[in-house]
């Protein structure tokens, strides 16, 4: 084991623990000084807390061992931290992936104190997540997250399944169904053809470099700000300088990392919890910090839905899904909070159509190939020639997006799912409360399902194979992304309209291929969705249309 980059990762509590050490030690002199206790009596004391530090931790080993889910084999790990120290210093999905070739497609791993049901393969999904879905489909809590930055309300995907939770998924998967999505088209153009022209204008000729990332971040965050609120940036000019949009991407690249189910600790170890209640009184601590971060992202939802409420009540209100909400009979009496929750959700999402975005420019930047056959598909399809920000369909530009979608798998542990009640499978019980997490990654690579699955082919899904399967980068069962439309049909225009208008290079010559690689390429896989490390490529403006 590494322990030097294990320290690493835990330095936000060490940190935390060195405040502590030094507001604790200047406490005792304090409170020697002048109460005038002995060294004596002072070590009975350490003594007495050594015996009872010694006695939580064999009473907590014998709990760990004792919640195990029988009869399902995997890795043990070590005491008080079981497998976290293995997944600290590689990307988790690939280091389970391997896992499931030596125990099988479905195993469990344990994190701290909480046992873990990875499912690894298509079919094993399919008889846990489609077959039993009812009994998979709500979220676990966490001690971090769910205690500090979502205390008040949480967004569907992590929202427990109950009558309120029911409630929100059917008002966002209502407002997001393939017919709704189709009467977002002229957004869904805005949005794209925005993408487009400021890309030109920023791109030098492709003479230089340019840092793709913050357009791919501003194309996804309009989208899901005009969507959900049909306001688009309150229409400054200066995007980055709008002090609402900077909030809104501090805010929500944080609360991102706190969704992550391979870090935050504290989450699976409940004795670094012990001092808590401590560790708040100290000022800067990390879990006021998480505290401040939920209160912010309230903060400027309610007051886009305040914006929102009064033109609604001027009529001056735009189409979108909050207006959908308040409007419609069906969804009107969501209370304020399940609105929130709505908003909150369709926020994150924006977080996961950033990194596709960005994987797809390096990849196509490194696929001349790939990049030279779409664009011939697209110009032999005409579908732009009278108009450059249509959405006609040139399907291999389609199955471009989805093989981008799997081959990358952005959000490669789904969202983390708890069982409701006892599930029989293969010969075991899989006990209600069990934390699951569905390994999209290894999925998408499983060769029962895709032929040649390390291989990047967007002929897969136009002839030989079933071009039906089903594609894992949204997840599957009863809480499956309630946007997979949406997003295939955002992702998809951008796409269409990047390889039409520009021909996209590596940032320089010599930049080797094995930064497009899903794993190599990327930048942490520890945290929730996955991005690559490059955020910069040239791109060369391609002629007038039509071609
Ligand atoms: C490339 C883009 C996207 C990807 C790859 C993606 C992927 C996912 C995945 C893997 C899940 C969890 C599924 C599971 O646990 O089985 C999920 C849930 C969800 N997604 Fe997406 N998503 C994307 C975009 C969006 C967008 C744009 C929105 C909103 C407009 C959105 C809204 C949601 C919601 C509300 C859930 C929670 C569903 C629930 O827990 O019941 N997603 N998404
Ligand atoms: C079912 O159990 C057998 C024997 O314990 C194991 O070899 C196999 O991998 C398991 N199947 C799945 C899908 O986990
Ligand atoms: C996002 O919206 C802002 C404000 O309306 C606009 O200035 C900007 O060009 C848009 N950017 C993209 C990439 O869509
Ligand atoms: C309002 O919500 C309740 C449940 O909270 C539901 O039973 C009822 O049908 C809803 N009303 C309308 C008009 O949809």
């Amino acid at each position: 084991m590494n322990d030097l980059a294990t320290a690493a990762t835990y330095q936000p509590i060490l940190h935390d623990d060195i405040k502590m050490a030094i507001a604790l030690r200047s406490l005792h002199e304090a409170v020697t000084s002048s109460v005038g206790i002995t060294n004596a009596t002072i070590l009975v004391y350490s003594q007495t807390i050594l015996i009872i530090i010694i006695v939580l931790f064999i009473g907590n080993e014998y709990y760990r061992w004792a919640i195990r889910i029988s009869g399902i084999p995997g890795p043990i790990g070590l005491p008080l931290i079981g497998n976290l120290h293995q997944i600290q210093t590689v990307s988790p999905p690939e280091k389970y992936r391997l896992w499931s070739l030596k125990y099988g497609p479905t195993f469990q791993i344990q994190l701290g104190n909480v046992p873990i049901l990875v499912i690894n393969n298509a079919a094993a999904a399919k008889d846990l997540l489609i077959r039993e879905s009812a009994a998979f489909n709500s979220r676990p809590l966490f001690y971090v997250f769910h205690k500090f930055v979502s205390k008040e309300i949480a967004s569907i995907g992590t929202s427990p399944w109950d009558e309120s939770c029911k409630k929100r998924r059917k008002a966002a998967a209502s407002a997001l169904n393939i017919i709704q999505v189709d009467s977002y088209a002229p957004i869904l153009r805005l949005e794209s053809s925005e993408f487009i022209q400021e890309l030109r204008q920023a791109c030098k000729n492709g003479d230089t470099p340019i840092e793709f990332h913050s357009f791919a971040r501003r194309f996804s965050m309009n989208l899901s700000l005009t969507l959900n609120y049909g306001a688009r940036a309150s229409n400054q000019k200066n995007f980055d300088g709008n002090p609402l949009i900077n909030e809104i991407n501090a805010v929500e690249s944080e609360v991102g990392k706190y969704r992550s189910t391979s870090s935050n600790v504290k989450n699976y170890v409940p004795l670094l919890r012990v001092l808590d209640p401590l560790l708040l009184l100290l000022p800067g601590n990390s879990l006021q910090k998480a505290l401040d971060i939920g209160k912010r992202r309230l903060q400027y939802h309610a007051s886009l839905l305040e914006t929102l409420k009064s033109e609604i009540d001027k009529n001056t209100d735009k189409p979108c899904i909050q207006g959908n909400m308040l409007r419609n009979p069906e969804t009107r009496n969501l209370s304020d909070s399940e609105r929130l929750s709505v908003s909150l959700s369709i926020m994150a999402g924006a977080d996961s159509n950033t990194p596709t975005i960005a994987w797809g420019i390096i990849f196509l930047a490194h696929n001349p190939e790939i990049q030279d056959k779409a664009f011939q598909e697209i110009k032999e399809s005409q579908v732009l020639d009278n108009d450059p920000f249509g959405n006609g369909k040139v399907p291999y530009v389609d199955a471009f997006t989805k093989e981008l979608n799997r081959y990358y798998t952005i959000l490669r542990l789904a969202m983390p799912k708890e069982v409701t009640a006892p599930v029989k499978y293969n010969g075991t019980i899989i006990p209600k409360g069990t934390m699951v997490i569905l390994n999209s990654w290894a999925c998408n690579r499983d060769p029962d399902l895709f032929k040649d699955p390390f291989s990047f082919s967007p002929e897969r899904w136009l002839e030989s194979e079933d071009p039906h399967a089903h594609q894992f980068a949204f997840g599957m069962g009863s809480r499956m992304c309630v946007a997979s439309n949406l997003a295939h049909k955002a992702l998809y225009l951008a796409f269409l309209h990047l390889i039409a208008h520009f021909h996209i290079l590596p940032a320089d010559e010599g930049q080797p291929k094995g930064v497009a690689h899903p794993i190599d390429g990327a930048s942490d896989s520890r945290i929730t969705s996955t991005s690559p490390k490059i955020t910069k490529a040239r791109f060369v403006p391609r002629g007038q249309f039509p071609f």
